[in-house]
């Protein structure tokens, strides 16, 4: 049983939600010859079955090995994979899979953007979080020295399988940090994700279960319609906050993620960035105690982290004034005018923000 969500932003794609369903690859590289699979080492299971499909559908697959996690967003890494591709005599009919979490996803979407001026890339992400959002909307990139997505374009993938089955051999603690952006999309744009995250935990966390992909599908679903109105995050119609509503919890989470050396998993972050907004936006007189208080109750629920250290703030609002996310030198936050209403906030007062910091500090 797989479900579809059907992105419309730039072009068009369907991205399939369920189990067993690599197969469906086959019909997204019509009219190729070949294919490069650029994966990490922990999913090669993965990638082995997706080459051996392809292969039996008479395709010829140039498998690419790259670092797990952020290590593969690396120019180096990069200039690896267009030489594989090269080397391979790839021309514009080609396809590119990205097998992985959200940096071969962002990586491999990344190679065949550039590639040719942009050949097909279908994405198979094997992380909650690459499935609910590095996956979907099209930012594509690799890091530099100066800081993390530095280099990237906006540019689509023609499909996205999402099969769960990927998910069973992830630690817990990788599962629960990638609800953080399920968490996310609950608190911005949709209640019941965050009635069934508080009521029935267990089942969100069960791989085995039905609930945990149908919140990734609900999840999909908020992105695709946030992507489909901005795609190149200007901002939405009349006004509306648009794509920048999905940075929700990322402005102080990506501090963290700078301050831990990126040695934090991002949900981690996002989540004590989440508490943040909400404190902010409490004190600021925009979401009642009760908003604030489902924070708290739904990221504990799941399991995620919502404190961070009391001394680490000078450190956090430097990082936050340097992020790419501030446009010039103004702060601004996503913040709740009240539950599932996101809006902009910008410059918050110095002592809105000690005050917010110091509610989640300990
Ligand atoms: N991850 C935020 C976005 O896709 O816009």
């Amino acid at each position: 049983m797989s479900t579809t969500v059907q992105v419309s932003a730039e072009r068009s794609y369907a991205v399939v939600i369920g189990r067993d369903l690599l197969a469906e690859i086959v019909p997204l590289t019509e009219g190729a010859t070949r294919a490069g699979v650029i994966f990490q080492p922990s999913v090669q299971d993965v990638a082995r079955r997706v080459g051996a499909i392809l292969e039996r559908a008479g395709i010829d697959v140039v498998p690419v090995e790259v670092p797990d996690a952020e290590g593969s967003k690396t120019a180096e890494v990069a200039g690896r994979c267009w030489s594989a591709l090269g080397a391979a005599g790839f021309t514009r009919n080609d396809v590119v899979v990205g097998i992985g979490g959200g940096a071969v996803t962002d990586l491999a979407g990344f190679i065949a953007a550039t590639w040719l001026r942009g050949v097909r890339c279908i994405l198979v992400p094997t992380s909650v979080l690459a499935m609910v959002d590095a996956a979907i909307g099209g930012k594509t990139g690799i890091n530099t020295r100066e800081g993390k997505n530095l280099v990237g374009v906006f540019s689509s993938p023609v499909g996205v399988l999402c099969d769960v089955t990927t998910l069973s051999d992830l630690p817990r603690a990788e599962i629960v940090s990638g609800l953080a952006e399920v968490v996310k999309v609950g608190l911005t744009s949709d209640a019941t994700i965050v009635a069934d995250l508080l009521v029935r935990t267990s089942d969100a966390l069960d791989v085995e279960g039905d609930l945990l992909p149908d919140l990734i599908r609900r999840a999909v679903q908020v992105k695709a319609d946030v992507v489909g109105a901005d795609f190149r995050e200007v901002g939405g119609a009349n006004g509306a906050i648009g794509r920048e509503a999905l940075n929700y919890g990322h402005t102080l989470g990506h501090a963290i993620e700078h301050c831990e050396d990126y040695t934090w998993r991002h949900g981690n972050a996002v989540a004590v960035g989440l508490m943040f907004a909400g404190q902010l936006a409490f004190l600021g007189g925009r979401l009642d105690a009760e908003g604030v208080e489902t924070h708290r109750a739904v990221l504990d629920a799941v399991g995620l982290p919502r404190t961070y250290r009391r001394d680490a703030w000078p450190a956090l609002l430097e990082a936050m004034s340097l992020d790419k996310k501030s446009r010039g030198t103004t702060l601004r936050f996503v913040v709740l005018d009240g539950l599932q209403n996101p809006t902009i906030w910008r410059a918050p007062e110095q002592d809105l923000l000690v005050a917010a910091y110091d509610a989640i500090s300990a």
